[in-house]
């Protein structure tokens, strides 16, 4: 699993084996749950998920959903709605996951009674889980497994079974997530994934990323900033007569936080991270970076 967390290693002949594996594993499978990050429900998905999954019935989940705004979310289930059952969880602690086992047996509803006609009773529905790194496949597994009791089909032996997890009546759960390639088709989608902690920080250029959080969100989400970092009206003022508004956005929050190198110096590097890090633990606010279009 760890691997994957790199996501800029994605490359097409990793791709094409992901997808081969996938697509063994989806033959056993009536349902996926494709997992997306509450923040930003189009930049993590994965391009090419319509056509790896098929005609397979789906459920969406926003997960991380804790750290998104509320109002924002709603306007994602309705959106996402058209295409599929969309739940909203936490997988953090739990919340909402009560409701996936229900959503399986409604999407489902009709197999089930079209095999019940045929004489095929009480069929095992197999499900999956689907998504690209960081949305939180893992702790998701976790927390359902946590309220089921049961783990079947798990044979000792060299060769790893796979593992099947009750998830409800007649419902079993796939226990290793699909974990499927980022897209990176925009300059704005790859942001975002380095915005929420997707992309590592240590590939990229954390104070250009912080610069391009502050670009795109200060204004929106400016009483955010505000609060979090006491900026008085003298001090916006500065800012918005600087040059370089952001920069100095970002020199400011250094200041006021004190993230100084010696001789008093405004460490970047530090604001930065600092930067990230509250928006990354929703102390800057719980804030949705896309709107549906
Ligand atoms: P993955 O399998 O899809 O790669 O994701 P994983 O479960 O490992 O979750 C990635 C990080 O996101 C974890 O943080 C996890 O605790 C957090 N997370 C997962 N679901 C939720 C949620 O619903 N709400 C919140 N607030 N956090 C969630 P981590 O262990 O700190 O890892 P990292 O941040 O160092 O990657």
């Amino acid at each position: 699993m760890n691997e994957n967390k790199t996501n800029i290693n994605w490359y097409p002949g990793h791709m094409a084996k992901t997808r081969r594996e996938i697509e063994q594993d989806l033959k056993l499978i009536d349902v996926v749950i494709e997992l997306l990050d509450a923040r930003i429900p189009l930049s993590s998905r994965n391009p090419e998920i319509k056509k790896i999954t098929n005609n397979k019935k789906k459920i969406i989940i926003l997960n991380k959903s804790d750290m998104a705004d509320e109002e924002m979310t709603k306007k994602w289930v309705a959106f996402l709605s058209k295409e599929a059952k969309v739940l909203v969880t936490d997988a953090n602690t739990g919340k909402g996951i009560d409701k996936v086992s229900k959503a399986i047996d409604e999407i489902m509803k009709d197999e089930v009674e079209k095999q019940r006609a045929r004489g095929i009773k009480n069929k095992t529905i197999r499900v999956m889980i689907l998504g690209i790194p960081n949305v939180g496949k893992s702790s998701f597994i976790n927390r359902i497994s946590k309220k089921s009791a049961l783990v079947v089909g798990n044979r000792p032996g060299v060769t790893r079974q796979k593992q099947w997890i009750r998830i409800g009546n007649n419902q079993e759960l796939l226990d290793t997530p699909g974990v499927l390639w980022p897209k990176f088709e925009s300059n704005e989608v790859a942001l975002n994934l380095a915005f929420t902690g997707s992309i590592k920080d240590d590939l990229l250029e954390i104070v250009e990323i912080a610069y391009e959080f502050l670009k795109v969100n200060f204004e929106k989400h400016k009483e955010n900033f505000i609060n979090r970092y006491n900026l008085t009206p003298d001090e916006l003022n500065d800012v918005e007569n600087d040059s370089n508004k952001f920069y100095a956005i970002m020199k400011l929050i250094g200041r006021k936080r004190g993230a100084l190198v010696k001789g008093n110096e405004i460490d970047d590097e530090k604001t930065a991270r600092l930067i990230l890090d509250d928006f990354r633990s929703t102390k800057l606010g719980r804030i949705t970076l896309e709107e549906p279009k």
